[in-house]
């Protein structure tokens, strides 16, 4: 390793040790993989500001519909494109029926009216159901080409469904239940960066992460000015027909002209699925076209290309940098060499497109290489000649979500047996960058620490918080580090600690839900309740679908012998979640302890049947 900083050394112990695994909603593709520390040569080091960036200002949109006036050709092409369909409010239709059992659940989709509802329930001897639960959906995300996933909606929240659909098995869980032992619920929240990347613009809150106006989106579905920026003030500047000899730069992007880092980072924002971290006080919204990637977030992949293995779990942006075609092109090549950013090719065209995008560097003339076989013996093995047939092949792991199912490496002779695994994470930045190093530090940093939180890893959790801490004075002004700080000092049993870490991350986010939740929760686990039951109202108020929020103040609300308030609390609780055995238990003790024993008894029953084994120790 180039330097000897104590992170760098803290990342090789982590690298022996393999302490990280990783899931997320890469379901299941990214096991038992390492932190690997490894620089980019171009980084240039450079002075972290004090304080964060400006916001990037959100003015100057109008929507796509506004461009079909002038651009009727590119609004007719874009609109069947899966992109223009990639997130929609869901009315009562095709998706509104259909029944599957999993996980000891039955799901049903139900339409009712004009809505679609997601019902789950779980029966046991006797008691049919057990419980059961519902909730009307709000939108569906997908266009469905590959699957579905669905958003119930909670004040300004938004929570996904267990319910999920795929083009090629029809209904089923979601990506990520099948593994869990907790109920399959509506108790995972969908945040910015689920939405940045789906839908076409969010309606955020200020100064809160994940949390949206009433309707969320200002335009649902993916369109014209997420590739080519605010269309306002083109629009004005052609409208008055002033074009041609007002002088100054047209201010619509159009991403073929970039340089090609800039150019790849339209495509990019969206595509690159590996491992992303926000750089300090950015925001997921704050890309706009002409930015370069690394301007808003840094990456980390998994090395398949060092491997030159590894089809599974890899996005087709980390594919097709590993191609010879990307590498020797000198920024020639990128996804628009290939694809129409407006249109997807017909089933019948799509070999001759794709083979003319071929044939504009490989027309097999002087100084371009065309195929080494010969084409009889092509036309012998494909009859159309077809170049992705033989070296771009469609993969086996259609199901797995945020993979690429086409092989973008651009293999010379194509890909035999099983992919292997890819071994561990690097910095994922070919383009050089000029990212201060210590932000590259702190967003590996952060994502170590999402690691050990996500999968409960204490010796994980040591070493984000020692490169947390020593990374702390560069970041004074830093919420999201000083808040992951606190939830690993909290892992770590150092109460105090952690404390003060979330409350310096309150103090410099006052208002963000996810920074008050925590330290609601750390005063609640401290017994500091007075002060717990003020936060943990406030924030039950804000989220009434945050069953650990909600839970934590019936607690709070017992161990302060305000039992009837708890009881109305947990009562109200108990219509979404009636699953959750320690609402039950904690209510069936909360009446014994009034008196009321004909209330208790039938709670304490349920109580056992949720969580069998529940009162054998006593
Ligand atoms: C009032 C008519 C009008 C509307 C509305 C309009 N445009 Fe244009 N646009 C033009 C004209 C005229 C040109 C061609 C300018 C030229 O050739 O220099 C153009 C060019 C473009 C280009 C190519 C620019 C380049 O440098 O190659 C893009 C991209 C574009 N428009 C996108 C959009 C988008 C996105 C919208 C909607 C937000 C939109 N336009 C709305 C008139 C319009
Ligand atoms: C705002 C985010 C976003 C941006 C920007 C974006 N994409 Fe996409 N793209 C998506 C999503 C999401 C899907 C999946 C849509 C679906 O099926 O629901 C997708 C799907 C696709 C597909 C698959 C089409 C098919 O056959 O199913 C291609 C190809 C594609 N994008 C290419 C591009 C290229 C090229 C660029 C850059 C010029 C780009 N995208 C920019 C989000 C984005
Ligand atoms: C970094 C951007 C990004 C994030 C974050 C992201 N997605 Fe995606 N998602 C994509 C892209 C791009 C595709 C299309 C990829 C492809 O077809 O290979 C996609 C595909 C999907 C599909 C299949 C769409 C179809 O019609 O086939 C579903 C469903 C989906 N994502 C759900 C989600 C959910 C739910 C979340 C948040 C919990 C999420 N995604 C987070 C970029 C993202
Ligand atoms: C996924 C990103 C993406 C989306 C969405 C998108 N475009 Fe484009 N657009 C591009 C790219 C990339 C180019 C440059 C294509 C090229 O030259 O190869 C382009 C080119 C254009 C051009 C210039 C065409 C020319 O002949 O030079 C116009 C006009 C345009 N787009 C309008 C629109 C409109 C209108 C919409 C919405 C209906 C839209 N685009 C949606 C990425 C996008
Ligand atoms: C923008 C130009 C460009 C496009 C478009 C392009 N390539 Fe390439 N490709 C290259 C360059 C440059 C090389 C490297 C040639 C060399 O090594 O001398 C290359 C190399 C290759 C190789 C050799 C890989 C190896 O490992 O030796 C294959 C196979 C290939 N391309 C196939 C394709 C196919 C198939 C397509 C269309 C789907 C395609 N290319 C599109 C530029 C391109
Ligand atoms: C060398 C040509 C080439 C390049 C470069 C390329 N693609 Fe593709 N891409 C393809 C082909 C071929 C398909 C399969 C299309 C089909 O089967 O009809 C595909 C399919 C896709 C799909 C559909 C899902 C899948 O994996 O099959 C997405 C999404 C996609 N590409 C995104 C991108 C993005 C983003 C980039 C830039 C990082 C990119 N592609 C660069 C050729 C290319
Ligand atoms: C029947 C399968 C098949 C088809 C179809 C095919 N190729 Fe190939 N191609 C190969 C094989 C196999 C090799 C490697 C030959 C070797 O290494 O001896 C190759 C090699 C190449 C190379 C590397 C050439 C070099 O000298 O390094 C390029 C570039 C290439 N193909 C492009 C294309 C293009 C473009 C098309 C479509 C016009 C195409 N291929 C169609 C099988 C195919």
């Amino acid at each position: 390793l180039p330097t000897t900083s104590p992170i760098r050394r803290i990342l090789l112990i982590v690298l022996t040790i393999g302490a990280a695994c990783a899931s997320g909603w890469i379901a299941g593709g990214l096991r038992g993989r390492s932190f690997r520390a490894q620089e980019t040569p171009a980084m240039r080091p450079g002075p972290v500001p004090a304080q964060p960036p400006a916001a990037r200002s959100s003015g100057g949109y109008v929507g796509s519909e506004r461009c079909a006036a002038c651009h009727a050709k590119e609004f007719e092409m874009y609109r069947s494109h899966p992109m223009a369909n990639s997130m929609s409010e869901l009315a009562a239709g095709p998706d509104s029926t259909g029944k599957f059992r999993a996980a000891g659940h039955d799901f049903e989709i139900e339409a009712r009216g004009d809505a679609t509802w997601h019902v789950v329930q779980r029966s046991v001897a006797n008691y049919d159901p057990l419980y059961r639960f519902e909730e009307p959906i709000r939108f569906a995300i997908g266009s469905g080409r590959r699957g579905r996933s669905y958003a119930v909606q909670h004040g300004s929240m938004l929570y996904q469904s267990p319910v999920g659909w795929y083009a090629s098995h029809g209904w089923g869980l979601s990506p990520g239940y099948q593994e869990r032992e907790r109920v399959p619920a509506f108790e995972r929240r969908l945040g910015d960066a689920c939405l940045q990347c789906h839908a076409g613009r969010v309606e955020g809150l200020a100064g809160r992460q994940d949390e949206f106006s009433q309707r969320v989106f200002a335009e649902t579905a993916i369109g014209c000015e997420r590739c080519h920026g605010p269309g306002q003030d083109h629009i004005e500047r052609h409208s008055r027909g002033v074009a041609e000899n007002s002088g100054g730069e047209d201010p619509i992007v159009n991403p073929a002209r970039l340089a090609p880092a800039a150019r790849e980072a339209v495509c990019y924002q969206c595509h690159l699925t590996a491992e992303r971290v926000l750089r300090f006080g950015r925001s997921e919204y704050d890309f706009r076209p002409g930015d370069r990637f690394d301007d808003i977030w840094i990456a980390f992949s998994h090395d398949s290309k060092a491997t030159g293995e590894a089809m599974d779990a890899v996005s087709q942006v980390e594919q097709m940098e590993a191609s010879r075609c990307f590498q020797r092109s000198e920024g020639k090549l990128g996804c628009i060499s290939c694809h129409d950013p407006h249109a997807v090719p017909s089933p019948e065209t799509r070999v001759t497109f794709f083979r003319e995008r071929c044939i504009a560097c490989h027309s097999g003339g002087d100084q371009k290489a065309g195929c080494a076989l010969p084409e009889s013996d092509r036309r012998a093995k494909s009859p159309e000649d077809s170049c992705i047939a033989c070296h771009m092949p469609r993969g086996t792991t259609s199901d797995v979500p945020h993979t690429s199912q086409t092989d973008h490496r651009v293999l010379r002779v194509p890909a035999t047996g099983e992919a292997g695994s890819p071994s561990g994470f690097q910095l994922f930045s070919s383009f050089s960058s000029a990212v201060p190093a210590e932000e590259v530090d702190r967003a590996r940093a952060l994502l170590m620490a999402q690691y050990a939180q996500q999968f409960n890893d204490r010796i994980l959790a040591a070493r984000a918080a020692l490169a947390l801490v020593e990374l702390r004075p560069r970041f004074l002004a830093d919420a999201v580090l000083h808040r992951m700080l606190g939830a690993m000092e909290e892992t770590l049993l150092r109460t105090q600690d952690a404390g003060q870490s979330l409350e310096a991350a309150v103090r410099l986010a006052p208002r963000d839900f996810e920074t008050r939740k925590r330290l609601g929760l750390w005063l609640h686990r401290h017994g500091e309740y007075p002060a717990a039951v003020a936060l943990l109202s406030e924030l039950g108020a804000e989220a009434p679908g945050d069953v650990e929020v909600g839970g934590r103040l019936v607690h709070t609300l017992g161990n302060l012998r305000r039992t009837a308030e708890g009881v109305a609390v947990a009562e109200r609780l108990l219509k979404h979640f009636p699953y959750d055995w320690q609402l039950v238990n904690w209510l069936s003790q909360a009446y014994r302890s009034q008196g009321k024993t004909d209330l208790a008894e039938p709670y304490g029953q349920r109580a056992k049947l949720l969580k069998p084994g529940l009162h054998d120790s006593q």
